[in-house]
């Protein structure tokens, strides 16, 4: 069992737990996941690590109500346990030798791309920082950034706060203005991640991004997780989660992805049905 150690709402829809995992806490590096089990009759859940604190012995996991289990997840509170939290899994993130990098975070994909802008900092390099959001409401980790990042843009789609537009506007104008990026890391919804990286295509800058399909075991036997990359089929647990943003068939992933959005708009109204004491019903 894995004590969470706080709890915390970011906005109505994230939430953050620091959960009690010292194996995990010292072996985890930026990129990798963990699997969670809520109980014994959990389904296992992936999330990529937001952070980590060796000396505490703590993992936080940013997470976004989307299914049953997300949403069973947000109603734990500080104190409470989960029965299991599986990791490090997944390749670590590979910066090579960047020195000048942009860290491009999509709404809650910004979880994940703050632990690579923490960690291209501590190397050294020069890190500018695009986080996106569609409105100010739901902004998070603007603090966080700004303690670890040279330069921190931040975009609303519809203007409420920092510069009004997508990332990718963002991102075009840094380009355009000189900015001679060595390396870009997108993360967020697959479409921004798709279009992030039709912009640094023309100017040959490496960029990866963490892919989020579907996963099962997390270990590369089940296929669930399967994408292709370069014409190649890879499988996002074992061979990732980072892949090459301009070999992604970013297409099928949407298409993928998107089977199991009637069942998981399902759950959300089940369980909002449960906490008005209405699941009989639905
Ligand atoms: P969102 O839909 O609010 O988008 C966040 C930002 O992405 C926008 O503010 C915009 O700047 C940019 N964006 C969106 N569409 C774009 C487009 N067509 N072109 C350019 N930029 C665009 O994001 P959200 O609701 O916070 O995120 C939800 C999605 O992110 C879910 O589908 C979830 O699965 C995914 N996600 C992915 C990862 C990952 O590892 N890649 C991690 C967490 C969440
Ligand atoms: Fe099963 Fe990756 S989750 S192969």
């Amino acid at each position: 069992m894995f004590k969470i150690v706080n709890a915390q709402k970011l906005n109505d829809d994230v939430f953050r737990l620091d959960v009690e995992a010292p194996f995990v806490a010292k072996k985890a590096k930026a990129g990798q996941f963990i699997i969670i089990r809520i109980d014994e009759q959990g389904e296992r859940v992936p999330f990529t690590i937001a952070d980590t604190d060796p000396e505490a012995g703590t993992v936080s996991v940013i997470i976004q109500k989307v299914g049953q289990t997300t949403m069973l997840l947000s109603q734990l509170k500080t104190g409470d346990y989960i029965e299991d939290f599986v990791g490090p899994l997944g390749v670590a993130t590979d910066f090579g030798d960047a020195k000048n990098v942009c860290v491009v975070g999509g709404g809650v994909g910004n979880a994940i791309a703050y632990p690579s802008a923490k960690a291209l900092h501590a190397m050294g390099a020069k890190v500018d920082v695009i986080a996106g959001f569609r409105s100010k409401d739901i902004v998070i980790l603007e603090d966080e950034y700004k303690d670890i990042c040279d330069n921190l843009y931040i975009t609303t789609d519809d203007g409420s706060y920092g510069d009004k537009g997508f990332v990718t506007d963002k991102l075009q104008e840094l380009i355009d203005a000189g900015n001679d990026y060595d390396l870009v890391i997108a993360i967020g919804p697959v479409v921004m991640m798709k279009f992030v990286s039709k912009v640094t295509e023309p100017y040959n800058i490496k960029t990866l991004v963490s892919l989020n399909p579907i996963m099962i075991d997390g270990t590369g036997m089940c296929g669930g997780c399967r994408v292709t990359v370069g014409g190649e089929t890879k499988f996002a647990c074992v061979d990732g989660p980072d892949f090459d943003g301009h070999q992604v068939d970013y297409d099928e992933l949407m298409r993928r992805n998107a089977m199991y959005a009637e069942f998981e708009a399902h759950d959300r109204e089940n369980c909002r049905l449960m906490k008005m004491g209405g699941v009989e019903n639905a």
